[in-house]
């Protein structure tokens, strides 16, 4: 979820009067986005951030560390509403079929770069792509 942030600029907002942040004045009245994909790529926070690791969440015991830099649902009282049930669901239907089904890339079709490419308008889309399900 941060890797392939799905909402990358979050939703606009508007601020109801003017705020201070970091030194910077942003008068009342202005269209804010927020740009969660800037936050899940942040070098100072994240070594190599393009690199696909899910390791780098893991302490040396094997157990998951949170990092509150990690905001695919953004923040604050205006954040995803639907925050637990898509976490919910995205573990229930991706076990369900883990649990299943191997999951492998067709070797007549070759997957696209894991890296580069995909389209976003509000949404992260990656490029096509096929794979093979076999029952374990
Ligand atoms: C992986 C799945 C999802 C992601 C990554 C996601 C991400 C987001 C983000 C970034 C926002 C903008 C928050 C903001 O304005 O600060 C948002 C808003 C919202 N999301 Fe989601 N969302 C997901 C699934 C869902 C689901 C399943 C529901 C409902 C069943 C949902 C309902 C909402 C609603 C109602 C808002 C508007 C909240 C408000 O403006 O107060 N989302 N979501």
């Amino acid at each position: 979820m941060r890797h392939r942030t799905l909402v990358p600029l979050s939703v606009f907002h508007k601020t109801n009067e003017e705020a201070i942040l970091y030194g910077y004045s942003i008068p009342k009245n202005t269209t804010v986005c927020p740009n969660i994909w800037a936050v899940h790529f942040d070098p100072e926070h994240f070594e190599n951030p393009e690199e696909f690791r899910p390791g780098r969440f893991l302490d040396g015991d094997g157990k998951f560390i949170k990092s509150n830099r990690v905001i695919p649902f953004s923040v604050g009282q205006r954040g995803c509403l639907g925050q637990q049930l898509a976490k919910m669901e995205i573990f229930i239907i991706l076990i369900g079929l883990l649990q299943k089904l191997r999951v492998g890339p067709d070797p007549e079709k070759p997957l696209p770069s894991f890296y580069i490419g995909g389209n976003c308008i509000a949404t992260y889309e990656p490029p096509q792509f096929e794979v093979v399900f076999k029952r374990r």
